[in-house]
């Protein structure tokens, strides 16, 4: 990717705010693009962003709540982007591990498979069916959303 390429290009990064979220952030920041950070603790991600160097324009980058383990907060996510604003890519990072006894999302279904699977499918559902006021040209991904979603675009 190169810089004069990414000006002013929107890209939304779930679970911006540590790991490998943190680190294709500010790499998309350095490439000069402008990075929403979808982040279920928005507190917690201002800080994180606080602590890093001050070379990005105040306006480079936004956070915004979104919580991949609860449908309402995806919709709201959706569906409180900018309607003027096109989405260029979207990073499906975020992500947790199984470890010790069965937790479920708010929406009934165990956190983990709920959280990274269905969370990102369900957002990548929202956001293609918004495509008529988004423009989404690319979006790298971690997980099996990739091929959930070229099926998906032939279905919407
Ligand atoms: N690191 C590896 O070696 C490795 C290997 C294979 C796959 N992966 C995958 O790569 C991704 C990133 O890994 P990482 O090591 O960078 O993980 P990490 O540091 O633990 O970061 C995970 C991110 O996901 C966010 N997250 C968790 N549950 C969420 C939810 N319900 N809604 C929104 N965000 C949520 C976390 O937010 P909070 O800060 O709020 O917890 C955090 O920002 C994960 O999907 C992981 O499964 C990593």
């Amino acid at each position: 990717m190169q810089a004069a390429a990414s000006a002013k290009k929107n890209v939304i990064v779930t679970g911006a705010n540590s790991g490998l979220g943190l680190w294709t952030t500010r790499h998309l920041l350095d490439l000069g693009y402008q990075v929403i950070l979808a982040c279920r603790d928005v507190n917690k991600t201002k800080q994180v962003m606080a602590k890093l160097p001050k070379v990005y324009p105040e306006n480079a980058f936004r956070i915004k709540k979104l919580d991949l383990a609860d449908f309402t907060s995806i919709r709201s996510f959706v569906l409180n982007l900018p309607d003027d604003e096109k989405i260029y890519g979207l990073v499906c990072n975020a992500g947790i591990s199984y470890e010790g006894d069965f937790r479920y999302t708010k929406n009934g279904i165990e956190e983990t498979f709920g959280t990274n699977y269905v969370g990102h499918f369900y957002s990548l559902y929202c956001w293609l069916k918004n495509l008529n006021r988004q423009e989404l040209s690319w979006y790298p991904v971690n997980c099996i959303t990739p091929i959930i979603s070229r099926r998906l675009q032939k279905l919407i």
